[in-house]
């Protein structure tokens, strides 16, 4: 779709890949709607967006983990633009961590936010989208939602979930109600995803001198969904697997 004027959600727009996601779609010239927790930093990026791009974003305060207050949310944003064309599912966290020290809180965490408060997006925004019999949904998933490692069971879980409800939606989406769906899996990005974690394992494995993996930024994968949700209207992207070049 051409992006001007197009109403997009971002979900988790709060910083990283969401942040970067609506600096770049603002430059496109879409209406966006930034949804997180921390508001002051949702205010600051509209600010930043303002300034930059004269663009006029709405801001709402959300925890995609509390039901009603999604659903509450995407109503509001369809009562302030009328239409919903795009959901950039992303809000996610990742306090990895070896099952043995039974972080059984960060388990359900990763539960509550990667795959439920996603799904609750998905439940906000798909009635808008029948109705027009158009949209765009965006849900980011990770080379963890293909590939399995220690540590990562519960995060792997939860995207290998992501990954197969895409693929699912599209299905079930595309041909019938002319919703596109796009799953997009980036590798090892600079963010601040990995604040989270608390098994010192885990860390310490991360800063091995021996692990030279040099990062993405998050502008790198807010390009791949800039692509995925600009292509015209018969081209659609259902997946895309972005890595640093040093990332097996
Ligand atoms: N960075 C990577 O290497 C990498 C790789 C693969 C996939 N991903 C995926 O990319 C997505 C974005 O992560 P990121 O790397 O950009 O990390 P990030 O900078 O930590 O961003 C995560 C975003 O999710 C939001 N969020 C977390 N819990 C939330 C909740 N309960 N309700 C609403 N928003 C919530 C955070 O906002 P608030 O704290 O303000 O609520 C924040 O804006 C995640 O789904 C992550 O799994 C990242």
């Amino acid at each position: 779709m051409k992006l001007k004027d197009k109403v997009v959600v971002i979900t988790g727009a709060s910083s990283g890949i969401g942040e970067a996601t609506a600096m770049r779609l603002a430059a496109d010239g879409a209406k966006l709607v930034l949804m997180a927790r921390r508001e002051e930093r949702l205010q600051y990026l509209a600010q930043k967006l303002m300034d930059e791009h004269q663009t006029d974003s709405m801001v709402v305060k959300l925890d995609v983990t509390d039901r009603a207050a999604v659903l509450e949310a995407f109503e509001a944003v369809k009562k302030t633009y009328g239409r919903i064309d795009g959901l950039i599912n992303n809000a996610g966290l990742m306090p990895v961590s070896f099952l043995d020290k039974l972080k059984i809180d960060e388990w359900d965490r990763m539960i509550d936010v990667n795959l439920k408060g996603l799904l609750y997006c998905i439940a906000g925004v798909l009635p808008v989208m029948k109705a027009q019999q158009s949209g765009h949904i965006v849900n980011i998933s990770s080379v963890a939602g293909r590939r399995v490692g220690p540590g990562f069971a519960v995060y792997n879980a939860t995207k290998f979930g992501v990954t197969a409800l895409s693929e699912a939606m599209r299905m079930e989406l595309t041909p019938t109600m002319n919703i596109k769906v796009t799953v997009i899996e980036p590798g090892a990005v600079a963010t601040e995803l990995t604040q989270t974690i608390t098994d010192k394992d885990i860390l310490d494995s991360f800063n091995k001198p021996s692990n030279s993996l040099k990062p993405l930024e998050a502008d790198d994968i807010a390009r791949s969904i800039q692509y995925a949700i600009s292509q015209p209207d018969e081209v659609m992207v259902s997946e895309i697997l972005v890595m640093p070049r040093s990332q097996m």
